[in-house]
């Protein structure tokens, strides 16, 4: 196990490249698998949960190189090119790879099955396995729960479905079905999620183009491979952006940062408590904006978050949950209760390690309320979950003596590069495999 200590440390004065979007990198392997011909995938995040997705196409026939650091080349089979995995794919600690693949693995001719760690077998399937038994799928699972065993040769017909919780995986488990379908599969999503497959439909589909409707997938869609440029992650940016916000004197620049507007709330939220964040140099990665993100440290005030902001910024929850801990007065989320079902109980996760650092912080059902005050040295735990992990690393930057985290092996799901980076711009974190050690 991998335990750290993250030390005060003083301003973050330095520009980073921070890794590749991790939900565009799943999407880009799995267009570049389907399509015909070859996709390669620049600046993709070689982090474990890609890396599962990338190993589970591998397992599916699928050939891939990675000829240089941050550079992978999918030999795309074609829709229906795929072969039977001979054993199951372990999809370890990712819950976007899974339901991802439960629904492009819904039309295919043979059974598959999906499992993975612990946490990921505790996490709820049913969201995924209804709609796309609706469509005419065939899956077992343990109590809607994995390993999944996804039958073969099941007709797919479109549906149209309205979504019930505001989940990009949901969408995309309903749209991949939908390209193996007759007939049109529509979505309505009551309030929006991240639009990412959407775009990447876009980037690799031979039919649409830029006022195709987004929602609406048929199985007649013809899938061509493309180079993709993916964007650095705005949720692995989002530590740095508290830590530079929180240490006086900070200025930190952020290069080529996705900040697709389903995804950047974090920086909405930021900038309402008082953050000073400015943009510049915005380009396009294959349908995706981009921009460098210069933060500046600043006083940051207590809000009560819009939960129209919520599922714009679900993944960035526990380093605000920081931010709010460190600011003055109170923060309140509310119409959060999706993060009780990510990699960890992410309410009860953060309450529980600032509460063990002096922060007054309570949960509600669907939220926690967090009252700013100084937070101190102590020792919290991260539930196994990459993002706490990471936001207590961030805390310990600004908390008045050491904090000790344990469990931080799966930070390399998602930022394998996080305490070398952290530690390159001003942080003060270093690791050991036994708490005595560190
Ligand atoms: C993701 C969607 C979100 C997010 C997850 C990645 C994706 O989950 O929390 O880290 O890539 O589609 P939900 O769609 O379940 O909210």
């Amino acid at each position: 196990m991998t335990y750290l200590v993250s030390k005060p440390s003083s301003a973050l004065i330095s520009e980073a490249t921070i890794p590749g979007d991790k939900s565009i990198s799943h999407r880009a392997i799995m267009f570049g698998a389907i399509a015909e011909g070859q996709t390669r995938i620049e600046g993709i995040l070689e982090g474990e949960d890609v890396l599962a997705t990338l190993n589970a196409f591998e397992l599916m026939g699928v050939g891939v190189d990675r000829p240089c650091p941050g550079v992978v080349t999918v030999e795309g089979v074609g829709k229906y090119g795929l072969s039977e995995p001979v054993r199951p794919l372990d999809l370890g600690n990712s819950g976007t790879s899974m339901r991802l693949l439960t629904g492009l693995l819904a039309g295919q001719r043979f059974d598959t099955v999906l499992t993975g760690d612990e946490s990921l077998k505790s996490r709820p399937m049913g969201r995924v396995i209804e709609p796309l038994s609706e469509m005419g799928a065939d899956i077992e699972s343990q109590d809607n729960c994995a390993p999944l065993l996804i039958k073969g040769c099941s007709e797919l017909q479109g549906i149209q479905y309205v979504l019930p919780v505001a989940s990009a995986q949901v969408k995309s488990a309903v749209m991949l079905a939908g390209l193996y379908a007759s007939g049109e599969t529509s979505i309505v999503e009551p309030v929006a999620s991240r639009d990412h497959t959407e775009r990447m439909l876009r980037a690799f589909s031979q039919k649409r183009s830029e006022g195709s409707k987004a929602l609406r997938i048929s199985g007649d869609e013809k899938l061509v491979g493309q180079i993709v440029r993916v964007p650095s992650d705005i949720s692995s940016a989002a530590f740095f952006i508290v830590g530079a916000c929180l240490l006086p004197g900070s200025e930190l620049v952020l290069k080529r940062i996705g900040i697709n507007p389903t995804r950047d709330a974090v920086l909405r939220i930021l900038t309402q408590m008082g953050a000073k964040i400015s943009r510049s140099d915005i380009q396009d990665f294959t349908n995706e904006p981009v921009c460098d993100l210069v933060v500046h440290s600043s006083e940051l005030y207590g809000i009560d978050i819009s939960i129209q902001d919520v599922a714009g910024a679900i993944d960035e929850f526990p380093i605000i949950a920081v931010a709010a801990a460190a600011a003055t007065g109170i923060t309140r989320i509310r119409g959060a209760a999706e993060l009780r079902v990510k990699e960890s109980d992410r309410i009860t996760a953060m309450v529980n390690g600032l509460c063990a650092l002096g922060i007054e912080a309570s949960e509600t059902p669907d939220g926690m309320d967090i009252t700013g005050g100084q937070i101190k040295g102590g020792q919290v735990d991260s539930y196994g979950d990459h993002r706490i992990a990471m936001a207590f690393a961030v805390a310990g930057g600004i908390a008045s003596a050491e904090i000790k985290i344990c469990d931080a092996d799966n930070i390399a799901t998602s930022f394998p590069d996080f305490v070398e980076i952290a530690n390159q711009i001003g942080l003060n974190i270093s690791e050991s495999d036994s708490m005595e050690n560190v």
